[in-house]
Order: C-alpha cells, then structure tokens, then sequence
C-alpha cells in the first residue's frame, strides 16, 4: 500500500467483493473515495499516471474479463440531503456512494413521490444517471433535476441539468460523448409532496391487488421488491447483473413484418421505434436454463446471464458472442450489451 496524506493505494487488489458477477479478478491498482476533499488528491493522482481509470459504485453493471490494468477507484460517499423546497416539490440530493435503494427507500419513508418503481436496483446514487436506470414504467430522467460532477481532465467541477445528461433509454451523455470523462459526486431529483402512483406496468397492479394493500407510494415499492425478487437472482446468492443485453428497439415496418412470424412476440411502444423483449427472443432460441461450466442464463429471465461460482468474465463474453449470433439468425435482430464490458 502507498499512502500519500489521505488516498491510499492498494496493489493487486482483489475484485470479487466489488462487482455482483463475482469475477474473481484483481486490478493492479485500487483506491476508495469516501469523502470529496480526496477529489484534488485524487485527480492529481489521475492525471499523473498514463493508466486507465474506472470508477465503481456497487459493481452491479460491470462485467470484468480479465484482471483490470489501472486504477479502479471505488466511490463510497455517502449523504441524504433534503436541498430545497417549494408547495409541489422537494428536492432531495444523495452522494454518489450513497446506496441507491436506501436512498429510494428514504423517500418512501418521507412520502416524496417518483422514485418508488426504481425500488432495489442494485447499485448506488452516482452510477445511476450513467445508464438511465429504469424499471416498471419509470426511468431516473422522470424526476431527474440536476448532478455535480467534476471534470478529470480540467479538475472544473459543473452542474448538468436533465436536458444536458441527454438521458435515453439505457443511455446518457456519461455513456456516449463524455464517457469516462467526469466523476459523478452527487445526483439531485425533483420529488412531488403528493405523491401520485404509477402503476402502468401491468404486474404491479396484479401485485397491489393481492397485497390487499392501500395504493400509495409505499405499496407500490413493495410491490416491486415483490416482483423483482421473484423474478431476479440475488447477485449473493448468483453472480449476475441483472439485464445482460439492452431490449431492442426498432421501427414499426420491420416490427409488423417479426409480428407477421411471431403472432405473440411481446412489444412495447417507445419514442424511437417500438422496443422489443430480448429475454422473449433469447428464450425462443432456447438458451434460458443453459448452462456450461459456471456461465449460464438464468432459468426464470432469459435475459440475465448468470455466474453459478467460478465462471471467468471470458467464458460469459463468449456465452453472450454465441447469444448474439443465434438471434441475429432467427430473428434478424442485433442484441447490444447493456452491461459494461471492462
Ligand atoms: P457500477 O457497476 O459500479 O458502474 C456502472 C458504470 O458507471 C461503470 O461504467 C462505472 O465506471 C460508472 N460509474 C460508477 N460510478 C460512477 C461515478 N460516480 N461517476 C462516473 N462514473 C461512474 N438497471 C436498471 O436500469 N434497471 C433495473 O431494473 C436493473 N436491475 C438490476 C438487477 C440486478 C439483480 C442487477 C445485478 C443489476 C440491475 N441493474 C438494473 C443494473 C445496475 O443495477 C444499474 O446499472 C446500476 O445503476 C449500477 O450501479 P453501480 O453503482 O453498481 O454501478
Ligand atoms: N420474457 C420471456 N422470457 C424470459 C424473460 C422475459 O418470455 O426469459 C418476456 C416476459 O414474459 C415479458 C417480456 O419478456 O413479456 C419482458 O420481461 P420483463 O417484464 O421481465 O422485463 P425485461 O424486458 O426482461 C426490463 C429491464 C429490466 C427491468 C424490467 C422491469 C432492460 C434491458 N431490462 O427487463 O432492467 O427491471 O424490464 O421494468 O430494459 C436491467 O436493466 O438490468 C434490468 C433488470
């Protein structure tokens, strides 16, 4: 370990307790921000070294196929903060390694509407913007307000707004232009004082009603925890993380032909296009349950593929390559991964 004042830098760290596929992998160097006074440290240590950088929350989007060449810097932050106020709304902020169902579950608690549906995605506060988590009908970019980030490059620290994180599905300007070129610090969201639910997303309102519970926001978490633990392995008990490729989404001329062959084929609109199932098409290939050493897909979502121990970051990229390969010859459709590949 070398410890310059207040950033201390691990060699040939082991990863396995940092990312939810359980890689057994280690990065050659590692350090853990849990406080922002480290930022100039560390941003002197960055640009210092001609080494790659990744930053880590809860290691739940990242799949490593090998050991890691550089810094991984793991952020653990932590704060809740209530910002701001007016009749409608509060604004509630939460640093970036504040964990992200805890930080929901504090707003349940207090009754600040929007963020409920995202119950227990795995992960914390700063990752979130990076792909726009979504689930059950809501996506971050709905109650989004603004984020502080700081620049390596320049060490300027800036906010941006929800119009300039150019959110999309699964997408963010951190995932395409500026990828990997700021450090989320804090996310704040814009929450209604009273609350109003969405339950678009049929099984919720299948779950409230047996539940037998009233529909406020605090049903409606718990009818997500419900679902989603019925349905997605706990990365404890199974490495995985969660979706593996992201839903495609593509134009109403190629969709009605795929429905002309497939009657039952599950769709959903979008802005872009209409978005298909990519767990529905990679069950028709029939991968679901597969399993080959310690890679697999899992037996109830075929869409997340899953370490039942010991499998290797490679045998889960060539298990997602053949994936791939088989529904492009079905069904015409090219699945693009939703994890990050490091
Ligand atoms: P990490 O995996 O640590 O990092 C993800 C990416 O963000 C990496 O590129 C990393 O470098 C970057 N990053 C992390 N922190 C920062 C920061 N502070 N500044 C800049 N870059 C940063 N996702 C959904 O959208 N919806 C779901 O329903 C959902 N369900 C899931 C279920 C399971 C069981 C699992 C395991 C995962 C699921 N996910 C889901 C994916 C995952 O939970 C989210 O993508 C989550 O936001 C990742 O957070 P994390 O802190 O673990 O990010
Ligand atoms: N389906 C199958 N077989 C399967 C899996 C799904 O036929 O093995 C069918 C289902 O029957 C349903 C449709 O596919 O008709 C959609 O399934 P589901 O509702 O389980 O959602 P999903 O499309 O598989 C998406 C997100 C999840 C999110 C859920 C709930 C993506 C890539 N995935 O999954 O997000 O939690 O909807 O909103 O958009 C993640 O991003 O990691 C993630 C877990």
């Amino acid at each position: 370990m070398n410890r310059i004042s207040s950033l201390a830098i691990y060699k040939d760290f082991n990863l396995k307790a940092y990312n939810t596929f359980g890689m057994d992998v280690k990065a050659s160097d590692f350090a853990k921000i849990d406080s922002e006074k480290q930022i100039p440290e560390l941003l002197r240590e960055i640009n210092g070294r001609n080494e790659k950088v990744l930053f880590l929350g809860g290691g739940s989007n990242v799949l490593f196929a090998g050991n890691y060449e550089g810094l991984v810097v793991h952020i653990a932050t932590k704060g809740i903060e209530i910002v701001d106020q007016d009749d409608e709304f509060v604004y509630v902020s939460g640093m970036a390694g504040e964990n992200w169902n805890d930080f929901v579950q504090y707003c349940v608690l207090h009754n600040f509407g929007g963020l409920e549906n995202l119950s227990l995605i795995p992960g914390n506060v700063g990752s979130a913007p990076i792909q726009n988590i979504g689930a059950y009908g809501v996506e971050i970019k709905d109650t989004f307000y603004m984020l502080d980030a700081v620049s390596l490059k320049s060490g300027e620290f800036r906010e941006f707004s929800n119009a300039e994180c150019r959110f999309g599905y699964r997408n963010s300007i951190f995932k395409s232009e500026l990828k990997g070129q700021y450090l989320i610090l804090s996310v704040t969201f814009r929450l209604e004082k009273k609350p109003t639910i969405n339950t678009t997303y049929g099984a919720i309102n299948e779950q409230l009603a047996m539940m037998k519970k009233p529909a406020d926001i605090r049903s409606v978490a718990e009818a997500v925890i419900n679902i989603r633990t019925s349905k997605l392995p706990d990365p404890k008990e199974i490495g995985n993380a969660g979706s593996f490729f992201k839903n495609p989404v593509i134009s109403m001329e190629k969709f009605l032909s795929l429905k002309e062959k497939y009657p039952d084929i599950p769709s959903y609109p979008s802005v872009e296009g209409v978005k298909l199932a990519a767990g529905w098409m990679i069950e028709k290939c029939g991968w679901k349950g597969y399993r080959e050493g310690d890679a697999g897909v899992h037996k109830n979502q075929a869409l997340v593929l899953v370490n039942y121990g010991n499998a290797s970051g490679k045998e889960i990229v060539s298990l997602a390559s053949r994936i791939i390969l088989s529904v492009n010859d079905k069904f015409g459709i090219h699945l693009e991964p939703e994890v990050n590949i490091v």
